[in-house]
This record gives structure tokens, sequence and C-alpha cells, in this order.
């Protein structure tokens, strides 16, 4: 099955989360990339942290009108969008309302009703899509239009959820960071395909991110921190979560240095936020990265010499490590590829520059390493 995925604000990242997980992915241009799964096998855009959308094609000879007039009987609510140009004119606008006007003639005249969402630019937003709730019901369609061919959205990100998870959680820390659903997703997708029992690790807990994401894709989760009032934050959270969605998964969560700490087995894959050191409003001076950056390296070292005995060489291990932003704008990273193959594991992501998640003006910026014990 042929799909279409809208990449989100750090293309490269969202490219990346897509060929961990899906076949023959194609980036057709910043925003768009086409991707195949296996027979079967719908993605869900809940589980992708980097896409804003996702569009199945429709079937050859199948035009926008017959497939609306195929949806189950009442009132259809249509956005339509084309993504083929990514700097638009005022004519794309009118072309792409003339062809919701056609759309919405052609329906009428087979006695059908439909709501036609006005196109303010050649496409409805993320926000818009999902407001209205389009591709989540049968008779809520967006149809995206790229270059010659026409798909059918399953969805647009879902905003409120992600917002809902980050805010309502009963323990929040300002001081561990906040690390944002969506890249803790994107950290266990890079991990790859999983088996759906897997057990993910995450020695640096915090309050509970990256598992309480893990929770909701279905795997088991395992945390340890070695700050015992984030092991008891991480506890609150995902007992609070799994009560809220129903899960049953296995959770277990325990204080432990991960330096030096001995893991239960088995372990399915390795995704984590690790120490970043302090939060920082502006960049540091020489002395204070050097400083910080020894402090971060050291506990990134030790961690991945004490790793090593505790997992198999094909465990998919993805971490978000600090990269601090420098006065030039440039970031400093904590390590090089070569330091990080020295302890022992191939780097698989060599050309790291794509991977670097940052807001605008964000000092302390995550960049996202995949490794494989040698
Ligand atoms: C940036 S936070 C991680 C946030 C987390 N990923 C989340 O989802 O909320 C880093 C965490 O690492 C913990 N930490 C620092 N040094 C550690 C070590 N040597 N072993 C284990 N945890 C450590 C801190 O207590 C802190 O909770």
């Amino acid at each position: 099955m042929n799909y279409l995925a809208v990449l989100g604000r750090q293309p490269e990242i969202s490219l990346a989360e897509l060929e961990s997980l899906f076949d023959e992915v194609e980036q057709k241009s910043r925003e768009i990339a086409f991707f195949k799964t296996e027979l079967g096998i719908v993605p869900s855009l809940d589980r992708l942290g980097g896409s804003l959308k996702l569009a199945r094609k429709l079937e050859k000879n199948i035009s926008p009108e017959e497939y609306l007039k195929s949806l189950p009987e009442g009132k259809i609510t249509l956005g339509l969008s084309d993504y083929t140009h990514a700097k638009y004119s005022s004519r794309d606008i009118k072309n792409i309302s003339q062809n919701g006007i056609k759309i919405k003639k052609a329906l009428k005249e087979s006695g059908r009703s439909l709501r036609l969402l006005p196109n303010t630019t050649p496409v409805i937003s993320t926000a818009a899509a999902h407001h209205n709730g389009l591709g989540r019901s049968p008779r809520k369609v967006e149809l995206i239009k790229y270059q010659n061919d026409w798909f059918v959205s399953l969805g647009a990100q879902n905003i409120t959820a992600y917002k809902e998870r980050d805010q309502a959680r009963p323990m929040r820390d300002a001081k561990v960071g906040m690390l944002p659903p969506k890249l803790a997703q994107i950290l266990i997708n890079l991990c790859g395909n999983l088996d759906q029992n897997s057990t993910v690790l995450d020695p640096f807990c915090g309050t509970g991110v990256v598992l309480q994401e893990a929770l909701l894709m279905g795997y088991n989760v395992y945390g340890t921190d070695k700050d015992e009032r984030m092991v008891e934050y991480t506890k609150k959270n995902l007992a609070w979560l799994s009560e809220k969605h129903q899960l049953n998964q296995e959770i277990m969560v325990e204080q432990g240095d991960a330096t030096t700490h001995k893991w239960k087995q088995p372990i399915g894959a390795v995704a984590s936020e690790i120490y970043l050191g302090p939060p920082m409003s502006t960049p540091p001076a020489d002395i204070k990265l050097k400083t910080v950056k020894q402090e971060c390296g050291a506990v990134l070292t030790d961690f991945l010499k004490n790793l090593k005995a505790e997992i198999s060489p094909d465990t998919p291990i993805t971490l978000a490590i600090p990269a601090w932003r420098r006065l030039d704008g440039h970031f400093e990273r904590l390590k090089t590829v070569d330091e990080i193959e020295k302890l022992g594991y191939n780097v698989i992501n060599k050309s790291r520059d794509g991977l670097l998640y940052a807001r605008e003006n964000q000092v302390v910026a995550r960049e996202i390493i995949v490794l494989r014990k040698k």
C-alpha cells in the first residue's frame, strides 16, 4: 500500500522516523514523503511523532468525486489540500477552491450534501484538519493532492491529545526538562519495528515521558533513575496513564545509577533522554561549557560502558544527548562519532547533522543518536 506523509518542522527527523519503520521512503519535497507498508499494515499517525498528516493513495482510476460518493450515507465534511507547490501563488488557491466547487456540484447532482472547508491557502492547516476531525471518521474527509496523485487522509496530528498527555499528568518537573511527547515517540520509533511484547528501557527516566509513550504504543516499560524522587514521579505518572487508558502492560520502575546499574532482562530496546546538564537561557561562556560538557560526557561514557554488558548486539539504542548553542549559532556536540565508537558501539546515523532537535533560540538542544553494540 502507498502512503503520503506530511513531514514536521524538522523534516530530517520526520524522515529518519519513517525510514526506521516503513519501506521505500522517498522524500518528494521539503514537506512531503511517500512510503510503503507491507500488505495489511495500516500505519497509525498517533504513533508517529514527526509527521503532521498521513494519507493513503486513492486506488488508480478512482476520482475524488467517486471516492466521496462511495462513503456511507449522510452529510460529508471535506477539506482539500494541494501540497504540490511548497511556495504557492494566489492561482494555486483559486485552483484548489475551484476543484472544491466542482466536487461539491458533482456530489449535489448525485443527491449527496457536502460541507466544504474554505481554502485560505492551498492546504488545510494541521490544526484545522485536526479540529474538524478530518480523516478520523468515515464522512470527515481530507483529500490531499500531490502532483497528479490523490490521497485520502488518515488524520492530522492530534494536538489536543499531546497537550493533554504533557500537561495533565500528575507529576511534572521543570528542572529535569520537558521532553515533548512527540520527541519521545520519535526516540522509540528510531529503535525500529519492535516485537509487540518488547520491553523498552529508559535508564534516565525522569518523570517518565518516554515510558509513557512506549506504554501507549503497547510495549512493556522499564525505567530507572538515580534520583528517588524521579522514580516516584514516574511511578505515579505511569499509574495515572495506565488507569486512564486501561493499559495492562508490565511496568517496572526502580532507583538506579545508569553508570553502574544492573538491569533485569529481557531488554528489547533502549530509548532515553540522558542527563542534559543545567537548563540555560543564553549561550554559555567557554569555561562553563567545558565544565558542563565534561560532566555530561562522563555520564554518557560511563553509562555506555555499563550498558554494554547488559544488552545484546542487536538491541536498538536511541538516545537524546545534549548539544549547546554557541554565540555564533553553531552547536557544540557532546561527543564525536569516533569517541562514541571507541566505547564499543556503532553509530547508525553517522551523518548526524539533521538529527538535532532544537526549537528556535533554545540553548540546550537534543542530538539524537542511534547506536548498536559492536
Ligand atoms: C533530562 S532528564 C530525563 C527526562 C526523561 N527522559 C523524561 O522522560 O522525563 C535526565 C534524568 O537523568 C537523571 N540522571 C542524571 N544522572 C543519572 C545517572 N547517572 N543515572 C541515572 N539517572 C541519572 C536525572 O535524575 C534526570 O531525571
